[in-house]
């Protein structure tokens, strides 16, 4: 019986070294351990239909609301390297971050808003994207702005689009 006992005692003791030993594998006791599956070839996001309709030119209309909203978003997710006025000359430029061209270049006034959301949306060169930080819809909105910073008019008042055909 005492036999029993001792062999009963040694094995739960032995379970719970196995236990330890288990619980130093792992970097953190506090990790939650998911199984990883494997995203299927050829899956598609939800919502990824509306965000590229959402994306296609020519976006939605120009009006001053949307434009305001590209001020505003501008302002909190561009002007730290573009600067307010977009001469590339924002805060993180005088820390040493490469600084980007002025947007009163020749090359860049040339930017059509489509290619300045692209640009928003797969970034550019040292510029990374901003796809996850702006929605589709502000990507318009900030393109429309840096137009208007430019001194280039995307809009009529009554909110229609006249560039192009
Ligand atoms: C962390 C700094 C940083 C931020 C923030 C940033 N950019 Fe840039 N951007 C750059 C740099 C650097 C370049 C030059 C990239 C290159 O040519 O290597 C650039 C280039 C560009 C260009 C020119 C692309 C071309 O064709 O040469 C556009 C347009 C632009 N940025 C728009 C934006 C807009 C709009 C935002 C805000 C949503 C933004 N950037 C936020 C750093 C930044």
């Amino acid at each position: 019986m005492r036999l029993t006992v001792g062999l009963v005692s040694l094995g739960l003791l032995a379970a719970c070294d196995t236990g330890t030993e288990q619980r130093d594998a792992v970097a953190s006791t506090r990790t939650v351990q998911r199984p990883y599956w494997p995203v299927p070839p050829g899956a598609i996001a939800r919502g990824t239909a509306a965000q590229q309709a959402a994306l296609a030119p020519p976006g939605p209309q120009v009006t001053p609301q949307l434009v305001a909203t590209g001020e505003e978003r501008f302002r909190a997710f561009c002007t730290p390297c573009h600067g307010v006025g977009g001469r590339g000359d924002g805060a993180v430029v005088s820390r040493g971050f490469p600084p980007p061209p002025s947007y009163h270049d020749e090359r860049l006034r040339a930017l059509s808003p489509e290619q300045i959301v692209q640009v928003i949306t797969h970034g550019k060169g040292r510029m990374f994207p901003y796809a996850d930080r702006v929605l589709p819809e502000e990507r318009w909105a900030i393109a429309h702005y840096v137009k208007r910073l430019q001194g280039q008019e995307t809009g009529s008042p009554q909110g229609q689009e006249t560039e192009g055909p």
